[in-house]
């Protein structure tokens, strides 16, 4: 499939149907799936694929090239403009972040060369998996099961691993049974099945500012339009988000409500109570993703919302990437009773079902009770690293006028600058001194650049720490001088005799 040809343009949204054109070819442009002088398609043809007329085509082709992202050579077509990161901000006088960078992380990736600290990736480091206990349980599973072990899985998932997590959910005090859980492969395509049953081009969907980067990116792609909603130390703003319900009719609403990413931020008990009623009022769909409410050090209000959700009302994600491993691309749902069939039919879309084998091994790991050791294990591991990290951003980043409200638990820290400050420009310099950050614009949509950043403690070891977060105050101190000299350096015009 060509690029172009995964752009969805609706007539029910507010923009102009040019300006969804341009939108998307802009991101295509940013995102690096068109590069430097690659020609873009013909007007007439892109059109047609498009089936729109072709002055909206022009139309975006002209607001394109007036933002400079595309330029013309008469007779030969139009194309992507070579100086793609002075688009990126042109006023800038430090380069923005490597676009590969930058890209890769809107997709949700980094780079990162072994010398450096990252304190970018949220994703656990390999050496913290349970190997040995998997190698047993796979091995007793190719005894037990031999080839059923490999054919197709039910796609609502193994029945015997769903009985299982009826029983882990229990500790949650979720109560659900084995009919209301649907096997994910991994809480991402869970995100991604639940836009596809739900979500039209076109159609809203509530999000917090900031939030997961790939949540963005879904919801993107189903071409819903996406209303932020600002995320405070203990959640968002009800009365915003009862205004924009009011005004605009989500088709989802889709939240973190413990250890937001990336904030680290968890809602109130009232919090929670109040949007599940504002649910109810208004009939709507809650996506509650969970990624991490296992890692709760401090807090003592990490009661999920499907827990106290009296009128099935949320949509749960339940992710094991951060607590056992991102590979096994292994999650579930809880589903209302009203969205079993159109989540089974997207994800039977998706990929038929998750892989069997690694259903039954995990269906054993939670049937022998193993799970609790190795949640225990990382609970140690990290809540040692939050502490250390806690400490250093207090006593090496807070002196720069940095803002930061504590989280009580989970992996993400999430640092402000003065409000004019660039993170992307910070991004640079801290790389230089080997140190990784993700750079706060990720997580915002539609956002270029923010003054916040988000840093995690999942794949840094204890020691790093300290001399991360120090290598990391010279950076800040560093930018925060190179932007005192700019703004007290004056020009001096002379007559050009
Ligand atoms: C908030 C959130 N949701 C979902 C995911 C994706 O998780 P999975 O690896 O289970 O697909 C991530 C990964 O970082 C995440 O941070």
């Amino acid at each position: 499939m060509k690029y172009y040809e995964q752009i969805q343009l609706s007539k029910q949204n507010e923009q102009h149907l040019y300006v969804q054109l341009f939108e998307a070819i802009k991101n295509f442009i940013l995102e690096g799936l068109i590069v430097a002088d690659e020609k873009l398609p013909p007007i007439r043809q892109l059109a047609e694929v498009l089936g729109v007329n072709n002055a909206t085509v022009v139309k975006a082709y002209e607001l394109l090239e007036k933002e400079g992202y595309i330029y013309k050579r008469i007779g030969s077509g139009t194309f992507v403009s070579p100086d793609i990161r002075s688009k990126m901000g042109s006023t800038a006088p430090d380069k923005f972040p490597l676009d590969e960078d930058l890209s890769l992380m809107n997709r949700g990736q980094i780079q990162i060369q072994e010398h450096m600290i990252s304190f970018a990736s949220a994703t656990p480091t390999p050496d913290l998996f349970p190997v040995d206990d998997f190698q047993d349980l796979l091995n007793e599973i190719l005894n037990r099961d031999k080839g059923n072990a490999f054919g197709y899985q039910e796609s609502q998932g193994y029945y015997p691993l769903r009985e299982s997590l009826v029983a882990y959910m229990k500790q949650y005090e979720i109560n659900t049974k084995p009919e209301n859980i649907q096997i994910i492969s991994g809480a991402q395509q869970g995100i991604d099945v639940i836009a596809k049953a739900f979500v039209n081009p076109g159609d809203v969907v509530i999000v917090e500012k900031p939030t997961y980067t790939g949540a963005i990116a879904t919801f993107k792609s189903r071409g819903a339009k996406i209303i932020d909603i600002e995320i405070y130390k203990d959640g968002m703003d009800i009365e915003k988000l009862e205004t924009v319900i009011q005004k605009h009719k989500p088709k989802l609403i889709y939240m973190m409500p413990n250890f937001q990413n990336p904030t680290g931020y968890s809602y109130s008990d009232g919090k929670k109570h109040k949007i599940l009623e504002l649910a109810y009022q208004y009939d709507l769909q809650i996506v509650e993703d969970d990624y991490l409410s296992d890692l709760s050090f401090y807090n003592t209000e990490n009661i999920t919302l499907k827990s106290i959700d009296q009128h099935d009302q949320v949509i749960y994600i339940k992710s094991f990437s951060k607590i056992f491993m991102p590979g096994l691309r292994l999650g579930f749902l809880v589903l209302p009773e009203k969205t079993y069939h159109r989540i089974l039919a997207a994800k039977h879309a998706s990929d038929i079902s998750t892989s069997g084998l690694i259903q039954r091994a995990f269906d054993l790991y939670l049937r022998k009770g193993i799970w609790k050791r190795h949640i225990h294990f990382m609970e140690h591991i990290y809540k040692e690293r939050f502490e250390i990290m806690d400490l250093a951003i207090r006593k090496h980043i807070l002196p720069y006028g940095v803002t930061y409200n504590p989280p009580l638990g989970g992996l993400s820290f999430w640092l402000c600058l003065n409000e004019n400050f660039s993170t992307n420009q910070l991004y640079n310099i801290a790389a230089k001194k080997n140190i990784l950050m993700v750079p706060g614009a990720v997580f915002f949509v539609g956002q270029k650049d923010s003054n916040c950043f988000r840093l995690s403690t999942a794949a840094v070891y204890p020691e790093q720490i300290e001399p991360g977060m120090i290598a990391l105050s010279e950076a800040i101190r560093e930018y925060i001088e190179k932007k005192e000299s700019r703004k007290n350096s004056t020009s001096v015009y002379t007559p050009l005799l």
